[in-house]
């Protein structure tokens, strides 16, 4: 459930009219709703409410300010994958101690920066990054709390670009070596083994996958607790689906998930973390854009929009779908139309959708993309020099711009010319 509605025959978010926000602001711009983010924390935090636990947002989905003081006001942790995020998570003043590091590839000196800030964990990838971590940790007199992340080769069942739980796979260790891998970690100095880590992909629309990945969890924190290790935490991770398309079947929701977690893993008396992005922020926002031009092709009709695939890219990188729907409310029963969906992009990729089925716009009017609120602004960038697009969050009646549209000046003046030149 989401807080975009038609209302008076304009889409609102909360109580706020979607256009009155182009008026004040220029269309392209991404807007979110604080209810809508706040429900969904909600229900993550309440699905597991039979434990102790923590849900750390994956900041990497949507990791605006605005946004992550919101959601750490509500009690969230972060799950951070770079020092970028360490330090917009820590600057929204969330405190160390909710803070988790995942990621396959930090750097010393990513890791430095979390044990000076604080740090609740690492999610440890891989034996080279535990011994760089041993070393960081111990040279600066600290002791890292970590978790190994595990590759348990589970097919996620999902697009193959955010699956992470295979065994081709980049992500965690396999899971086969895993008893080897902890008796290193618990042999290193500056590490502390508190736990099993555990994320298989993203956008899952099924629950069968996760079952598989939490019985391994399950069976492997038997074998490394009877080898004298001390695992008390269990981070299982991010992934549940939203529904893109509402004519798919709709993905398992979060309480169904907390509730595979209890079956799966509950008797285990392990603090329980898990790292949903997408769940809380793709349908708390929407990419609003305006209709430039309708232009009528050999065989179809071209809608060329203001917002392209610098702005979103999903379309573009992951063949994904975003429903499309006017600003202003189509009246019943209107005829429908199909049109292409483009953007000003100087290539073929950039397209959002192929003939779409939808009712007719002109010119001027308004379009406004759903589920954008996750992978969406943060992926975007300013090819063809299309500065970035400004970001607004909706707090019932009241909006706010929480990233402003660059100026053109601004977007330039980042460059600097050589003296030589
Ligand atoms: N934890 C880890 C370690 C992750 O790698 C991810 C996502 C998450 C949690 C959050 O997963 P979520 O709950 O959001 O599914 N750009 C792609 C999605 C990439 C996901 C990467 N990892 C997209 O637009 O679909």
């Amino acid at each position: 459930m989401d807080h975009f509605l038609y209302r008076d025959g304009v889409l609102h978010a909360e109580d706020v009219a979607i256009s009155d926000i182009a008026t004040e602001v220029g269309a392209p711009f991404y807007v979110y709703s604080s209810a809508t983010l706040t429900r969904h924390f909600r229900l993550f935090d309440d699905a597991l409410d039979w434990t102790d636990h923590l849900v750390c947002y994956a900041m990497k989905a949507n990791s605006n300010q605005a946004v992550l003081k919101l959601l750490g006001d509500l009690g969230a942790g972060m799950d951070v994958v770079s020092g970028g995020e360490y330090m917009r998570a820590k600057a929204a003043g969330i405190p160390g101690e909710r803070i988790v590091f995942s990621g396959v590839g930090k750097t010393r000196a990513e890791m430095r920066l979390a044990l000076e800030g604080g740090i609740r964990q690492f999610n440890v990838e891989s034996e080279p990054e535990m011994h760089a971590l041993s070393e960081v940790a111990s040279s600066m007199g600290a002791v890292a709390p970590i978790t190994i992340r595990v590759n348990p080769d589970v097919d996620a069942k999902t697009h193959e670009k955010i699956a992470t739980g295979k065994s081709e796979n980049k992500f965690g260790i396999p899971i086969s070596r895993a008893k080897e891998v902890y008796a290193e970690a618990a042999a290193l100095p500056g590490l502390e083994v508190i736990g099993i880590d555990v994320h298989i992909g993203s956008q899952l629309t099924q629950l069968e996958p996760f079952g598989q990945a939490f019985d391994k969890v399950a069976e492997l924190t038997g074998v490394l607790r009877a080898e004298g290790h001390d695992i008390r935490r269990l981070d299982l991770g991010g992934g549940l689906g939203i529904p893109y398309e509402r004519s798919n079947d709709a993905p398992p929701l979060p309480q169904e998930f907390g509730q595979l977690v209890r079956e799966k893993v509950g008797h285990l008396g392990c603090e329980i973390e898990i790292e949903p992005g997408r769940l809380i922020a793709g349908n708390a926002g929407l990419l609003v854009s305006e209709v430039i031009y309708i232009k009528q092709g050999e065989d179809r009709q071209f809608m060329i929009i203001d917002a392209a695939m610098n702005d979103l890219i999903r379309p573009a990188m992951y063949g994904a779908y975003h429903e499309i729907i006017p600003v202003v409310e189509p009246e019943a029963g209107a005829e429908q139309v199909k049109y292409d969906i483009v953007g000003p992009v100087c290539e073929s990729g950039d397209t959002f959708a192929k003939q779409r089925v939808m009712p007719p716009v002109e010119a001027g009017a308004l379009v406004a993309f759903r589920s954008a609120g996750a992978y969406g602004a943060v992926m975007a960038s300013e090819y063809n020099s299309r500065p970035l697009i400004p970001e607004v969050l909706v707090h019932e009646d009241q909006f706010a711009v929480i990233r402003a549209r660059p100026t053109f000046d601004e977007m330039i003046n980042r460059d600097t010319i050589p003296s030589w030149l």
